[in-house]
């Protein structure tokens, strides 16, 4: 059997992701009910971190522990890869010792490098340019509350990021229209937005944007390794905020996300995560049990 990786939404099909979300929803309740799931016992998973991280890490280290396994956490400045090892050599080592491999780091070449060189599953845990963990965990919140995204309208309001194109991605495996807003220069890749020109649109503003929209999702204004633009980008992104006010131009049963962490007063203003549209809490609690389901899938069908 071949190996599969988790490096965008697109490497596994619109069924097999539909699946793993109820996948997800069942791991969850079984969870929540006290009992154990351990398919992968004695399973090991690698994690290399080359940027910061709460959730992600947190929510792959105990997924792993909860399903009989365990996890490794890899940083650049403890291991040879922050003195020049390639990451193609990399793979091949940890290939050789562990079950999976988790890496974030910033670009999203190298990771493909990584998989290209892996004989065991590579999952995306965010580059510069996606972020499809945190999907699985926001299509789960909203199928929970909501049930199916099939043919309802999301708004992303923010940057062009990892994020956003992950929005894009998801909207062409889950079936939903996509309303991108951002302002002008921050736009997701051209060749991106033709690819998906059929249900992804670009609205410049806010209001018409969210307009009797079903989901809002935004993201901080400037991303890990973007710190130096920090101030340009408060300035460029004033009037992207998302707010209950914004929010009440949306549909009556509309929710909200962020992948978090979150800066208010600058893309949420100080009162969005107290209102009752947010649903960011389910959303971040939802990544371990997302991630479970997409472990599961990966690492025990290798036997
Ligand atoms: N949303 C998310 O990926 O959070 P962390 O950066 O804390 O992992
Ligand atoms: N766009 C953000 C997401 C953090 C989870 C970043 O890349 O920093």
């Amino acid at each position: 059997m071949s190996v599969r990786h988790f490096l965008t939404l697109t490497d596994l099909s619109p069924q097999e992701l539909e699946r793993l979300i109820q996948r997800a929803i069942e791991l969850k309740r079984r969870h929540q009910a006290g009992l154990i799931d351990e398919p992968l016992k004695n399973k090991v998973l690698a994690m290399i971190f080359e940027k910061s991280s709460t959730r992600t890490r947190v929510s792959f280290e105990a997924g792993m522990i909860q399903l009989g396994g365990g996890a490794i956490f890899l940083s650049p400045r403890d291991t040879q890869l922050g003195r020049g090892e390639p990451i193609e050599d990399t793979g091949r080592v940890l290939s050789e010792m562990v079950d999976a491999i988790m890496v974030r780091t910033y670009s999203h070449q190298e990771l493909e490098k990584l998989a290209a060189y892996s004989s065991v599953p590579v999952i995306n845990a965010l580059t510069d340019d996606y972020h499809p963990c945190q999907l699985l965990a926001d299509v789960q919140t909203f199928v929970e509350n909501r049930g199916s995204l099939q043919g309802k309208t999301v708004t992303w309001i923010g940057d062009g990021n990892n994020m956003c194109n992950s929005y894009i991605k998801a909207a062409r495996q889950f079936d939903f229209q996509l309303r991108i807003c951002c302002p002008e220069g921050y736009e997701p890749a051209a060749s991106l937005l033709e690819e998906h020109a059929d249900r992804v649109t670009l609205v410049r503003d806010p209001r018409e944007a969210v307009d009797q929209v079903h989901l809002v999702s935004t993201d901080v204004w400037a991303s890990m390794g973007q710190e130096e633009e920090q101030a340009k980008r408060k300035r460029d992104f004033a009037g992207y905020q998302v707010s209950p006010a914004l929010m009440n131009l949306a549909a009556k049963d509309a929710l909200f996300m962020h992948c978090l962490p979150a800066h208010r007063g600058e893309e949420i203003s100080h009162d969005m995560l107290d209102d009752d549209r947010a649903v960011v809490w389910q959303e971040a609690g939802n990544r371990l049990h997302a991630q479970k389901a997409l472990l599961e899938f990966l690492m025990a069908r290798r036997g």
